[in-house]
């Protein structure tokens, strides 16, 4: 419904400007946000980095849950300011969007009335300290796969807000595979909490990337527009090839009986996600949709004191200007 709601506004747009802009775009010209763009090309960035955003933010609830149950302090410091970097790149990306004419206040609010989604992953339980390592070394690698192409996208503000959070990322993977690391190195009760994150984190990380290509929606007009650098397909098989030889490194096992090296394909065959799964969480119904939404929720209410205070102190600097004029 989506993807032909946009083709349709495309097609009510001037031809000779749409003609233009397809030529900016594919000459690799950055679009600016005062620049003409089709109508299509904005709400399909409103979507995009909107729940981008919303994901960073949603993405700090199941690592938040354990600062303070960190085996060291220095454990404690480092997801302390991963979990702060997660903050920053929400702002970012709030900030791309808001370029486009859309509210942060409109943003959550489609956020909280489920009109807006956030990443699959975060809808899954951090269950012990292994999850930690898993989220970090697996959810934050799988970013990595999936934010270091968006660099490259036309549109300019989020273009720089993925090369300013890219460089925080990696910090973020490799504090998640030293926890691995400990753990596989660690006692046989802790090398087998490394495995069992291990196999509750692959699947859902495979799903980050988006349904299979066949059933993605959005994919082909994105990639027109430059939205989107790569398909689902194939960040998901990069990020398998580049993280099968890490577990190995590891001494621990990819939960997929089918993994196996396609010699032809230089790169891994694999088992696909469950898709049916994948649906479901996205539609509400995973482990930890309510509590994620109700966290939220709670958040913004908090809020709205600050946030009314803030309208009343502009309100009163805007009352002031007027009358000295
Ligand atoms: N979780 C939730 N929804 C998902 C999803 C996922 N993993 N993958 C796809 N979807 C949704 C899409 O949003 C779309 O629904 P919508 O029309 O309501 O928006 C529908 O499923 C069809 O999917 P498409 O492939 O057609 O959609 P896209 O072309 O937008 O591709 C995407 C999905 C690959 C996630 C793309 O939107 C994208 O690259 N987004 C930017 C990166 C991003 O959002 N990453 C999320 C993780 S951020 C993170 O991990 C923080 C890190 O610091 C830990």
């Amino acid at each position: 419904m989506y993807a032909q709601m946009v083709k349709s506004e495309a097609t009510n747009e001037d031809p000779e400007k749409l003609a233009a802009f397809q030529a900016r775009i594919d000459a690799g010209e950055k679009i600016e946000p005062k620049e003409w763009m089709p109508e299509g090309y904005r709400k399909t960035l409103i979507r995009q980095i909107g729940q981008h955003a919303h994901s960073e933010i949603v993405g700090q609830l199941p690592e938040g849950n354990w600062i303070t149950r960190a085996p060291t302090l220095e454990r404690m410091a480092i997801l302390l300011a991963k979990v702060q970097d997660e903050a920053g790149h929400g702002l970012y990306l709030y900030c791309a969007a808001e370029t486009l004419g859309v509210s942060r206040d409109e943003l959550t609010e489609a956020l909280l009335s489920g009109k807006m989604k956030y990443s699959s992953i975060f809808n899954y339980p951090t269950l012990n300290w292994a999850d930690i390592g898993a989220v970090g070394w697996l959810v934050d690698g799988a970013a990595i796969m999936n934010q270091v192409p968006l660099q490259r996208t036309s549109f300019g503000p989020y273009s720089r807000a993925m090369i300013r959070i890219c460089k925080e990322e990696s910090f973020h993977q490799r504090q998640g595979y030293d926890i691995m690391m400990k753990m596989a190195q660690g006692t046989p009760e802790q090398k087998a909490m490394a495995q069992d994150a291990l196999n509750r984190f692959w699947y859902p990380s495979l799903m980050m990337f988006g349904p299979s290509d066949k059933d993605s929606v959005h994919s082909a007009q994105s990639m027109a527009w430059k939205i989107k650098i790569n398909t689902n397909d194939e960040l998901r098989q990069k990020f398998v090839d580049q993280t099968v030889p890490q577990a190995e490194y590891l001494g621990l096992t990819i939960p997929d009986p089918e993994l196996r090296w396609n010699e032809e394909k230089g790169g891994y065959d694999f088992s696909e996600p469950d898709w049916s799964e994948f649906f479901e969480v996205i539609k509400g119904n995973g482990p930890c949709n309510a509590e994620r939404m109700e966290a939220r929720q709670k958040a913004w209410d908090d809020g709205a004191w600050f946030r009314e205070g803030l309208m009343a102190h502009a309100r009163k600097r805007a009352a002031a200007k007027v009358a000295a004029e």
